[in-house]
């Protein structure tokens, strides 16, 4: 009987030693000091034994199940403290995780592409600045070497604001207006600003237009750069980097001459078409039909730009932009011009519209 107890306890000390889970080490106990268990029954039974054996049986069986239950006790206490560790390790929050929650919004389309310019030029290295958008009539035209017969002076052409007491004279002159573009930035950013000066302007600006491609209110982008025998190479390189940064890095500009008070010479800047490759026709299509973008000139006009009128340097009034000194080269581009042309948006008026079957085709 005694064999056969120290039998049992060397079983279930094993046991007990080689369980890994504190499940497996419950199911452990109740076969081994469960009330089933051949161990506790043994006890039980002590009294049906034989008076001599009663008391070596009954002593041993019973330190055969404290020590069982000290060993389960032991190795349960092991147990718990390799399980919580590996519960921490499991648990433990990865800080750099992404969150979980529902994305609620996205930068809208303009904005996108308005900071997508802004990082080309900054890489470039120019300053982003900001003005006003009710300008006077000295900067929004004057200063920009406008002739006083300009059209864009015209009331039905511009939206002249009533005078108003609440609004700062500036330059003795009262008359306001919505301004029409962002160049009126150029010599404010030089009136406080020395030269070399490098800066982009982006922001709203207003014209009485309306239709799929002109809204009210719209988008520019101004650039400028004054510094000592800049020239039109310059502003030529300088394009072209942004166009191919804009269009993809195959693209290709050409200058073409126009007029703009403000710069001599001016021009205008194409870029080689993105959707044809410049071809003027869909190469890939059956037939290959004309190029709806570019209309089968494989050139898209981006922007106005020019070497910066020494008028406008002179509108300064400052002896730092001598135009004998320092000479630059201005631009002007209208986001959602670049924003349409780069996505292939159809109507200007769609961006306006807040459908998000829009807005979440770039968020
Ligand atoms: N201000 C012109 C417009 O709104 C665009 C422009 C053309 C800006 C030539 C410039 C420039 O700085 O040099 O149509």
């Amino acid at each position: 009987m005694q064999e056969r107890i120290a039998e049992l306890r060397a079983a279930g000390e094993a046991a007990v030693a080689a369980a890994t889970t504190t499940e497996e080490l419950e199911e452990l106990r109740v076969r081994h000091l469960g009330r089933k268990a051949e161990l506790p029954n043994l006890l039980r039974n002590v009294s049906d034994l034989p008076p001599a054996e009663r008391g070596v049986v009954g002593k041993a069986a019973n330190q055969a199940r404290q020590a069982l239950q000290a060993a389960i006790d032991a190795r349960a206490a092991e147990l718990r403290e390799t399980e919580l560790d590996a519960q921490l390790i499991a648990d433990r929050v990865d800080v750099t995780l992404p969150g979980r929650a529902e994305p609620v919004g996205g930068l809208h389309l303009l904005t996108r592409v308005r900071r997508d310019i802004e990082d080309v030029f900054l890489g470039l290295g120019f300053d982003v600045l900001e003005g006003p958008e009710t300008e006077t009539v000295h900067y929004n035209f004057d200063a920009l070497n406008h002739e006083p017969n300009h059209p864009a002076r015209d009331r039905s052409d511009t939206f002249y604001l009533a005078p108003s007491p609440h609004l700062p004279a500036a330059d003795g002159d009262r008359q306001r207006l919505l301004r029409t573009h962002t160049s009126p930035m150029q010599v404010r950013a030089m009136e406080q600003q020395d030269p070399p000066l490098a800066v982009i302007v982006p922001g709203r600006v207003y014209r009485p237009d309306s239709d799929a491609t002109h809204t009210p209110q719209f988008h520019q982008v101004e650039g400028l750069w004054i510094d000592v025998d800049i020239t039109l190479a310059d502003l030529k390189g300088v394009l072209l980097s942004v166009a191919r940064a804009i269009f993809g890095a195959e693209r290709d500009i050409r200058l073409r001459p126009h007029f703009f008070p403000f710069t001599e010479p001016s021009v205008e800047i194409d870029v080689s078409c993105h959707l044809c490759g410049g071809t003027g026709f869909l190469r890939h299509e059956p037939g290959h039909p004309r190029c709806p973008l570019c209309k089968g000139t494989g050139w898209i006009e981006i922007l106005g730009s020019g070497l910066v009128d020494p008028n406008v340097l002179l509108a300064t009034g400052r002896p730092e932009y001598d135009p004998e000194k320092v000479q630059g080269f201005a631009f002007g581009m209208g986001i959602e011009r670049i924003a349409m042309l780069r996505y292939g948006v159809p109507d200007l008026r769609l961006l306006y519209e807040n459908d998000l079957r829009l807005l979440e085709q770039f968020a």
